[in-house]
């Protein structure tokens, strides 16, 4: 073998090596955006069924404020942890539960009585009682919770927080 073929040999060993470490490089540095982008694809929030009032604390017809812990708080999530919903008995034995989340943005939407009617303080947004758009800008009727009654308790199935993604 002539040096001139040694050189050869050694410079496609030496290209070789370094497009494999490369190659390894990216590979151990795509693992956390990987990771990042299949997340959500991979983890699915638990649906819990979680108490939010005794059934004796509801006339028919009223419609009251709710608060439940989240299907699957972080450790660390605090107040963050706790969801609202607002909670109509629609008869004996049924009732609707509506997220407080506007489906614009977001924003706390709140009951009004008096006009029967679900209010956005953010932009305007307005729904009628059964949680379809009445005006304004939310694109969707308010966000449902599958509402049950068990053992005199009224439960509420969480999800994730229903707020509109682009
Ligand atoms: S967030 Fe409710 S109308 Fe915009």
């Amino acid at each position: 073998m002539t040096e001139n073929q040694t050189d050869n040999t050694r410079r496609a060993f030496f290209v070789k090596l370094s497009l494999g470490l490369s190659a390894l490089s990216a590979f151990v540095a795509g693992i956390p955006v990987i990771s990042a982008l299949l997340a959500p694809l991979l983890e699915k929030t638990p649906e819990v069924w979680r108490k939010v009032a005794d059934l004796d604390d509801f006339a028919i017809g009223a419609v009251k404020l709710v608060t439940f812990e989240n299907a699957d708080p972080e450790a660390w999530a605090g107040i963050t942890a706790s969801s609202a919903a607002w909670l109509r008995r629609e008869s004996e034995s049924t009732f609707t539960a509506f997220s407080v989340n506007c489906t614009h943005l977001g924003c706390p939407v709140r009951w009004e009585e008096g006009a029967q009617l679900f209010m956005c303080p953010c932009h305007g947004g307005v729904y009628y009682k059964d949680g379809t758009v009445a005006s304004g800008p939310p694109p969707k009727a308010l966000v449902q919770y599958r509402v049950r009654i068990n053992k005199q308790q009224i439960q509420i199935q969480t999800a994730p927080v229903p707020i509109t993604t682009l």
